[in-house]
């Protein structure tokens, strides 16, 4: 989707305390950038921030941060936060937000930083093979969102895209997660709580089924335990392969 150039929201953003300027600062310790201590959730590629927005002002027990590339769309996610909290009469007192590439995510996040789970609404498909790997839900950005996701934490993931959709439930199998929930068509799914972005209703508007999973992080990703079993065996060094290099992309 085409975004105008929108020339107040780096000002604005700037001036705004709930977005933070340089996240790799608190790499380790996101924890205590929140009043309250409690769980944490994050949105990856949050847009203009109709989910996130609606989210966090529900969840009041719970701490939010939503991350996207342009500042176009935080500009718009901002405006969004502060309008929301003003209707509910609430200081906005449990959501971040800031401009990251979601393929470093490592350089703001770490094993320190746990989640409870992290939302992935309508990323990019990135239909080219040899892109692939630039989208959200694929090994390689999956097996960093492990490291700082708790074990049994979730991943919730909506689509549009049919082919994305079903690479993606490969990605997850391949990295240790276990689909808990799938469907096809989730606003007739019976799945209660479902928070509505920008996209999914553009694309529900024109009858496109909206894609839906739950993916719950095992323990132990198949990646991890080939290294492991690698290491016992020193017979099969070459068992030791990095997974991330190793999709089937056909
Ligand atoms: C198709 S929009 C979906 C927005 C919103 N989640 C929704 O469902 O309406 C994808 C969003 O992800 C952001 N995005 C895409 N790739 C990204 C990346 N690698 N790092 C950070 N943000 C990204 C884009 O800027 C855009 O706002």
């Amino acid at each position: 989707m085409r975004i105008r150039r929108k020339p107040w929201a780096r000002p604005e953003l700037a001036e705004w305390e709930n977005c933070i300027d340089v996240p790799a600062e608190n790499r380790g310790k996101w924890k205590s950038v929140f009043k309250k201590d409690a769980p944490m959730m994050l949105e990856l590629g949050c847009g203009k921030g109709g989910f996130i927005s609606k989210l966090a002002v529900a969840n009041p027990e719970t701490n939010f941060i939503a991350v996207d590339i342009k500042s176009e769309m935080l500009g718009l996610a901002m405006r969004n936060i502060k309008r929301e909290y003003a209707e509910a009469e609430r200081e906005v007192d449990n959501v971040y937000i800031f401009s990251q590439e979601i393929m470093l995510i490592s350089k703001v996040f770490s094993n320190e930083d746990m989640f409870d789970r992290i939302y992935i609404n309508f990323c990019n498909p990135w239909p080219k093979t040899h892109d692939h790997k630039k989208r959200l839900t694929h090994n390689n950005q999956l097996m960093q969102y492990r490291e700082f996701l708790k074990d049994g934490g979730e991943i919730r993931f909506k689509t549009d895209n049919d082919d994305l959709f079903l690479s993606s439930k490969r990605y997850f199998t391949e990295c240790g997660f276990e689909l808990t929930f799938v469907t096809e068509d989730l606003h007739n799914s019976g799945f209660e709580d479902n928070i509505m972005t920008e996209h999914e209703k553009m694309f529900s508007e024109q009858g496109i089924p909206i894609k839906f999973l739950i993916a719950k992080k095992l323990t132990v990703s198949p990646c991890e335990k080939q290294a492991s079993d690698a290491e016992n065996d020193a017979d099969q060094p070459e068992n030791n392969a990095d997974c991330t290099e190793n999709v089937n992309e056909n």
